[in-house]
């Protein structure tokens, strides 16, 4: 049983804050990740809570006592970094059994645990290797190993796979959930990675520049982003984002973008569901799954020529000209043959998103 909380953390390094007051619960058993940019503050927030760095402000609770004056060694917290932080001269089952050495375990105890972690792990027939002698992915999972074999309180996980080649770290998330999955503990992960993030978490944390952004599960930031910037982070190809003008015609509601001729149609509700804010300076978002075209003309398409266009297998992704603006829609590949063709577009309202241009939030329309 850990829950953790930070209670209005701050942290200055000299002049600079980095953290900036924040706030968050974490739940039994929850797989939470820290997704942003470099500098976001991600690994700092995670030292904090190792105990590997002070805070100037604010309270770090494990099941509900602050433990930010406790020593790193006291906080039963085990932390896996994105380099090998192994011991070169000690085989791997040493390196394993290394936390244990300092408990009053027995040797045959130890000896146990090390075997069961290395099982769970799939990593028993290199117990007697050298560091040396393993794969980038083999040592990380022995640095894994380390890090469950003394069942810490809580896991803490700095970008742990950032380092590996591609294809191993689409492996190794797998084997990171089915671990998480098997073995139950309250981890905290950060990466820049959002696929990562998103494959993972059973709650993503979005920071900024030290500043916490949303907090949802996987589902929740990439349909209901709270902010402009989380609607630009996650997803990708990244969301398209236009100033957008919202005018009532006799029939419906057009939203004209960025300085277009025309503007695409949307239902009547829109106005009431903008809340009053349909005249405010308005910015719709649209994912490239939103922005439908055809081939021919129909009941609220627009006609707009095709700019490039970028196979990605599956499928792809169609540049179109909409006023000053380039909207990216995803297609069927094939669907249109290349540069200057003639299509409709429209926009899916279903999939629209308004945010306020001046600080960025979200109006949470849902049509
Ligand atoms: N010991 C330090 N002294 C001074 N500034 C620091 C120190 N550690 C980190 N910083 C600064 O604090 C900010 C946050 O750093 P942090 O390492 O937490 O970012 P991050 O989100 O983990 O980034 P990355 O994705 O690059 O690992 C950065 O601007 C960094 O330069
Ligand atoms: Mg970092």
């Amino acid at each position: 049983m850990t829950q953790i909380e930070l209670r209005g953390v701050q942290k200055f390094f000299g002049a600079v804050q980095v953290i900036k007051d924040l706030n968050l619960k974490i739940s039994d058993n929850e797989f939470i990740v820290l997704l942003g940019q470099s500098g976001c503050g991600k690994t700092t927030t995670l030292r904090a809570i190792a105990g590997l760095e002070t805070i100037d402000e604010g309270d770090i609770l494990i099941d509900g006592k602050p433990i930010q004056h406790l020593k790193a060694a006291d906080r039963d917290i085990a932390m896996v970094f994105q380099s090998f932080s192994l011991y070169p001269h000690m085989s791997v089952y040493e390196n394993i059994a290394f936390p244990l050495r300092a408990t009053r375990k027995s040797k045959s105890e130890i000896d146990q645990e090390v075997r069961s972690v290395a099982r769970t792990l799939q990593i028993s027939d290199l117990l007697a290797k050298k560091p040396s002698a393993l794969s980038g992915g083999d040592m990380q999972r022995v640095a894994i190993g380390r890090a469950l074999v003394r069942r810490p309180k809580a896991m803490l996980m700095d970008e742990p796979i950032g380092a590996l080649d591609a294809k191993l770290r689409e492996e190794m998330r797998a084997e990171i959930k089915r671990l998480h999955i098997k073995q139950g503990s309250t981890t905290i992960y950060v990466t820049h990675d959002q696929i990562e993030a998103m494959s993972l978490a059973d709650r993503i944390v979005i920071m900024h520049e030290g500043v916490l952004q949303q907090v949802g599960s996987p589902d929740e930031v990439y349909s209901r982003p709270a902010n402009l910037f989380v609607a630009q982070f996650v997803g990708s190809p990244v969301m398209n984002v236009a100033d957008a003008a919202v005018a009532e015609t006799a029939s419906s509601v057009s939203v004209t973008l960025g300085g277009a001729a025309a503007g695409f149609e949307f239902p009547q509700a829109l106005l009431s569901k903008l809340n009053g804010h349909a005249g405010d300076q308005l910015a719709l978002g649209i994912r490239p799954e939103g922005v439908l075209i055809r081939h021919d003309a129909a009941k609220g398409f627009l006609p707009v020529e095709t700019q490039i266009v970028e196979p990605l297998g599956s499928f792809d992704i169609v540049d179109l000209k909409v006023g000053s603006k380039m909207l990216r829609a995803r297609t069927k590949s094939g669907f249109v043959s290349g540069p200057g063709e003639r299509v409709f577009a429209r926009i899916d309202p279903a999939q629209a998103h308004f945010f306020d241009t001046a600080s960025g939030k979200s109006l949470g329309v849902r049509l």
